[in-house]
């Protein structure tokens, strides 16, 4: 946990339109003024990310939900004061005060309070409302650990809060739920199942699910360097093949540890739970990158609960692998 000296200097910071990295429980955000066109529109440069690809604000409470966009639909309100703080993000129309940039110019705007004491006291400290997407170079892993935004983005961010791995380690879920039917627009570490305790059925919007229409045309997307290769899904348990010769390969393993040979392996959890799973899934994929393999080969979990979201991930990191030679 920083200390209150580094929390006060990051708020400064952020209020005189600089960017700070500072940890959620889901991935580290970066973070700056959301009231401040130019400010936002630093964030885009530092990760390369293209401008058409909106950013979410960040509030310290459900409670400064209303003062800034006004009146929100009963749904969205209901999901609010059920979730938050918490790693879901909810979608209401784009207030003024919110300059377009941060919304890529979409008439609505991407929102949430993150469930970590240290982003909640910094969001508080600015202020100010923070945009913050995930503080990694666009389409590479996110961060869940302070040293991995400082490798990624180096000297992009004027300061990085280190408050130790992300909870979660996965992104919030994104919701839209202003309209008749809620629709996921992206799976994440909400549970759909939780999602639906409240709302009734919800539709996970096609492409959320990370299922290519066309398997090498979707961007590559919460992906290592390496190229990964998702194996054919199973029931869960291990689908290693047998190491194959030639190349140094990287295993990355749900439960049960594949059979020797692989280069180097990552089991995400050994008793097979998900929220584990979810937690160790961006720190074991950045530890495969670093063992310099020539491949990535991947099982998928078992596609329920928190295991959507993971193999959500995984699709798409594995979106632009194309057989070797
Ligand atoms: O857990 C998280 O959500 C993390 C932490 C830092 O809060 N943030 C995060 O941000 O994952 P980012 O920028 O990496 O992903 C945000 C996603 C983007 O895919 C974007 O397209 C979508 O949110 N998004 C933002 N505003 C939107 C809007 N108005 N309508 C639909 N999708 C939106
Ligand atoms: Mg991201």
């Amino acid at each position: 946990m920083p200390a209150d000296g580094d929390l006060a200097e990051a708020a400064s910071v952020l209020r005189t339109g600089g960017l700070v990295a500072f940890r959620t429980e889901t991935v580290y955000g970066l973070g700056a003024n959301a009231l401040d066109a130019r400010a936002a529109a630093r964030i885009f440069e530092a990760k390369a990310r293209p401008s058409f690809d909106p950013l979410i604000t960040h509030l310290a409470d459900a409670a400064d939900l209303e003062p800034l966009v006004g009146p929100v639909p009963p749904a969205v309100a209901a999901l609010a004061s059920r979730f938050w703080p918490g790693p879901l993000t909810l979608i209401v129309d784009r207030p003024a005060g919110i300059p377009p940039i941060v919304t890529s110019g979409l008439a609505s705007m991407a929102v949430r309070v993150p469930d970590d004491e240290h982003a909640r006291r910094l969001i508080a400290a600015a202020g100010v409302p923070v945009a913050a997407p995930s503080a990694n170079r666009f389409g590479q892993l996110s961060p869940t650990r302070a040293e991995h935004v400082v490798r990624g983005l180096g000297a992009a961010v004027d300061l990085v809060l280190d408050g130790g791995p992300t909870r979660c380690g996965i992104e919030s879920t994104i919701v839209d739920a202003r309209g008749e039917h809620p629709v996921v627009l992206r799976l994440g570490a909400l549970p759909v199942e939780e999602l639906a305790k409240v709302t009734g059925p919800v539709t996970v919007r096609p492409g959320s699910s990370g299922q290519p229409v066309a398997p090498g045309t979707l961007a590559a997307h919460y992906a290592p360097r390496t190229p990964l290769r998702l194996l054919p899904t199973g029931d869960g348990r291990s689908a290693a093949e047998p190491a194959p010769g030639g190349v140094r390969r990287g295993y990355l393993a749900f439960r049960d540890r594949p059979a020797p040979g692989w280069a180097a392996v990552e089991v995400l959890s050994a008793t097979g739970d998900l929220t584990e799973a979810a937690a160790r899934l961006f720190d074991a994929l950045h530890r495969l990158d670093a063992a310099v393999v020539a491949e990535i080969v991947a099982e998928p979990v078992p596609e329920t609960g928190l295991g959507r979201a993971v193999n959500d991930r995984l699709r798409r990191a594995a979106a632009t692998w194309q057989p070797t030679g």
